[in-house]
């Protein structure tokens, strides 16, 4: 197993790293069993576990942040907990309580210390929390038991660019239907979706986006990170639809757009017909962190915001970093220690 000692941090990029360490509960008998951190990255199921045929499956997603003088901070985990609940909620799933949720993921860094990345490589630690259901059946019913794990790993820049600028390509395949299951963080939607990744990243995109899949008309959302624009009057742009995941990177660019770049800011329907208004553009989320887009080729149509970060873009993207990695101040609650 490689030891965090042979990483060039710098260069690590987007992969699996087991770390060996790795947080585990069980829900048996109507109660959650006690979780704790385990030295293993592996589960036994049964082979009739609900997750494998009828795919009672979520996760989330969140990074700890090594800072300047050592220490270790996460990022508003409690909105990912919150989220976990919609998301299990949805999937007619048991939630993992929201406060054991916090708890764990603290237990789970703090065990995995070492893997965090140092401060000044722009390398996080992805934390990746999950349930599943593992009640065997073979009859269509919500599963009668679960398991909720979360897996550590170092990670860098998830587009291959980071914050240089990068095509994204709009699919004709949609990721989530009016009603569907597009807010909640469910396995489904990622299997879902991977054939359109797959068809952008081919033709040398960095990823498909989406556009709403009743009229065809409206941007949605990356495969892997929410959309935003700036347009010429300065006004931070993001969707507002039921059926895209809601971004905490959004809500929090939302926030400090307004209060710490004094930007108007607004959620509404993009139409792509419009998106040519917009002087900058962007994907964000916790692995994209906040990544410019360069062009979006929408059919035979080529949007193009220029090979450069825009200015509004860079702001936000320092700010946002700056946070995280304790160079700036907080909003109160933010970046809480390890
Ligand atoms: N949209 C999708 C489809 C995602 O997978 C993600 C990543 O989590 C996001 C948006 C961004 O959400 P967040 O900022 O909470 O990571
Ligand atoms: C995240 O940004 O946390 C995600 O879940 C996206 C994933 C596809 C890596």
């Amino acid at each position: 197993m490689t030891q965090p000692k042979d990483l060039d941090w710098a260069n690590i990029g987007f992969g699996y790293r087991d770390t060996g360490k790795t947080y585990q509960a069980f829900y048996k008998d109507g109660q959650w069993e006690p979780g704790k951190v385990v030295e293993s990255s592996e589960i036994t199921l049964s082979v009739a576990a609900n997750v494998f045929h009828y795919g009672q499956a979520i996760f989330e997603g969140l990074k700890a942040y090594r800072w300047k003088d050592g220490s270790i901070h996460l990022f508003r985990p409690e909105l990912n907990a919150q989220r976990f609940t919609e998301s299990a909620e949805r999937l007619l799933m048991v939630p993992f309580p929201e406060d054991e949720f916090v708890k764990a993921v603290h237990e789970v860094v703090k065990a995995n210390a070492e893997w965090v990345p140092p401060y000044g490589t722009n390398a996080t630690l992805y934390i990746r929390p999950f349930l599943i259901g593992t009640g065997a059946s073979v009859g269509l019913s919500p599963s009668e038991e679960y398991f909720f794990g979360i897996y550590v790993t170092p990670v860098g820049a998830y587009f291959k660019g980071g914050m240089e600028p990068t095509k994204f390509y709009v699919t004709e395949y949609d990721r989530a239907a009016p009603h569907g299951t597009g807010a909640a963080k469910t396995a489904a939607n990622y299997a879902a979706s991977l054939i359109a990744g797959q068809e952008a990243k081919a033709k040398g995109y960095s990823d498909a986006l989406y556009l709403d899949a009743a009229t065809h008309t409206k941007i949605e959302e990356a495969g892997a990170a929410n959309f935003f624009g700036i347009t010429k009057d300065k006004q931070f742009v993001t969707p507002k639809s039921p059926s895209i995941l809601p971004s905490i990177t959004k809500r929090s660019l939302l926030y400090l757009a307004e209060h710490h770049l004094n930007l108007d800011v607004i959620e509404t329907d993009i139409f792509i017909d419009e998106a040519d208004q917009l002087v900058e553009a962007g994907a964000m989320g916790t692995a994209a962190v906040i990544s410019p887009i360069s062009q979006i080729q929408y059919g035979d149509r080529t949007i193009d915001y220029g090979p450069n970060v825009g200015p509004i873009t860079k702001e936000l993207y320092d700010e946002l970093t700056g946070i995280q990695f304790g160079e700036r101040p907080a909003p109160e609650g933010w970046v809480p220690e390890v």
